[in-house]
């Protein structure tokens, strides 16, 4: 399959409050893809319901992603944005390829494990097989790149083997995706427990940066982030908390970590978090703002959801369409 530009993929779910490891590891690096590739970049909102949402809140949920991918830079003329469930190929898909990937490899899936354990009491088959609606989102638009948080790693490589499988059963129907993880800044990590990823859902007020916190709140954070007992600004596996610090610091201001060694040469962490608390607040600024902004105009942001939905539909189409006749649907 010859194709000139390349297809670009990738889905964040409406659920919960974005934090800074969401936006640098993920949605920060969506819009580097604007220009060069075609790019569809989707809310996931029949992921989401894996686990309980109250209805209102979900609803909400998928104006605020939608905003929140426009607010990080991703210009609804160059990019496909759109919702899932407005295009309905991903469930109809995601029943097919159900039929085509194996009960034992959904349950190796850590994190179909991780979710039932914290959800035991609503272990449903949707969370079971989440991965092939994941793998349906992706193959139905001939996606060459998935840019993904690590911890998408296990479910990419499976999209990966259904798609194999489903080329070697008939004939070469998906393209076979690669990932994009942005190695960098990939583990943002707690601030109250650095040996922990930072997680939208952490109980602790001050373990976790979010997105659309106050700078007031960014910098309360960060002042209370856990060091150690030295004082010396320097990046070690054995100093977890200042090296998630010189992380995040080097994420928004572009310094490299020898650079960030050198400035606070000297200085003690008071003022160094101080100047991580500035970069973070400084760097989320202009996206608070357009988000504001975004979410005050509801009939612009369905008017983004419609256009996006219906360029995504004409593509997901003719893909369902290719599948419906290789495994022998009557048209
Ligand atoms: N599972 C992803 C997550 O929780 C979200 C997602 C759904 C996704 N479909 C996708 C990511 C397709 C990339 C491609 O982060």
């Amino acid at each position: 399959m010859e194709k000139e530009i390349k297809t670009v993929f990738s889905g964040v779910q409406p659920s919960g409050n974005l934090t800074i490891g969401n936006y640098l590891g993920a949605i920060k690096n969506f819009s580097r893809f604007s220009e060069d590739y075609r790019t569809f970049y989707s809310v996931v909102d029949m992921h989401a319901i894996t686990v309980r949402q109250v209805p209102a809140e979900l609803r909400k949920r998928t104006y605020e992603t939608l905003a929140l991918y426009m607010a990080c830079g991703l210009d609804e003329k160059k990019n496909t944005l759109f919702v899932q469930s407005h295009v309905p190929e991903h469930a109809e898909l995601g029943w097919v390829l159900n039929c085509y990937t194996m009960f034992g490899e959904l349950s190796r899936m850590t994190q179909f494990k991780d979710k039932s354990a914290k959800h035991a009491q609503n272990i449903n088959a949707g969370l079971f097989t989440y991965p092939t609606l994941m793998a349906a989102d992706i193959l139905l638009y001939g996606t060459d790149v998935v840019p993904v948080g690590i911890d998408q790693k296990q479910h990419l490589e499976l999209a990966r083997d259904i798609a194999i499988r489903f080329n070697q059963t008939y004939s070469e129907t998906f393209t076979v995706p690669e990932g994009y993880i942005h190695t960098d800044t990939m583990k943002i990590m707690s601030l109250a427990e650095p040996t922990a990823k930072m997680s939208k859902s952490d109980t602790n007020p001050n373990a976790v940066v979010y997105i659309l916190d106050s700078k007031d709140d960014i910098l309360r954070k960060f002042k209370r982030a856990v060091t150690d007992s030295d004082s010396s600004v320097h990046f070690s596996e054995d100093k977890p908390g200042v090296s998630n610090l010189m992380t995040i610091y080097s994420a928004f201001t572009g310094k490299s970590l020898d650079d960030i060694e050198r400035e606070f040469d000297g200085r003690g962490y008071g003022d160094f978090k101080l100047a991580v608390g500035e970069a973070c607040a400084d760097g989320l600024a202009t996206v608070r703002d357009e988000f504001a902004r975004l979410m005050a105009d509801k009939a612009y942001l369905e008017q983004v959801m419609k256009n996006g939905a219906e360029s995504a539909h004409r593509v997901a189409f003719k893909m369902m369409s290719k599948v419906k006749r290789k495994i022998g649907f009557v048209n």
